[in-house]
């Protein structure tokens, strides 16, 4: 599975964190674009490049990280066939890829924990899509 992550400075450590974590698992290849430092940063133009590559179909997931995970929600979901979902818990990370089939989780680096994270990220990647009347409504989107 192909995951691509990014983040500006603000939720640099997290992305950090988050890269460093899944890189142990073997079953993911991680492409991180981006930031490399906590210097100043704008986050569209990290949720443009990275949400362009997942509608693109370069990458199967994709993880945004800002400080507040508003600004790389707000900018993913602007592109076709980008379903990003901004998460603060794991009761939505698991909806999000059972009913949304989101393609893009985006979390909060000034916001929640790099422990609840990780578990977030997890369930992210290992929740499968339902399918069934949620398709139906993901048809409806577009
Ligand atoms: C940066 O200060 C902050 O505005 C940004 O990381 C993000 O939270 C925007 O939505």
């Amino acid at each position: 599975m192909n995951i691509v992550i990014g983040s500006d400075h603000a939720g640099f450590d997290l992305k950090e964190a988050c890269r460093s974590h899944l890189v142990t698992r073997s079953e993911f290849a991680v492409k991180d674009i981006g930031v490399f430092s906590t210097d100043s940063s704008d986050y569209p133009v990290v949720a443009h490049k990275l949400s362009e590559a997942v509608a693109g179909g370069e990458y199967d997931f994709g993880i945004l990280i800002c400080g507040t995970g508003l600004g790389m929600s707000i900018v993913a979901n602007r592109r076709k066939g980008i379903r990003a979902a901004l998460c603060h818990n794991l009761y939505t990370v698991r909806m999000s890829r059972m009913h949304n089939d989101a393609n893009i989780l985006a979390m909060g680096g000034r916001v929640i924990g790099q422990g609840l994270a990780l578990e977030m990220v997890d369930l992210f990647l290992n929740t499968p899509f339902e399918g069934g009347r949620h398709r139906l409504r993901l048809d409806q989107i577009d």
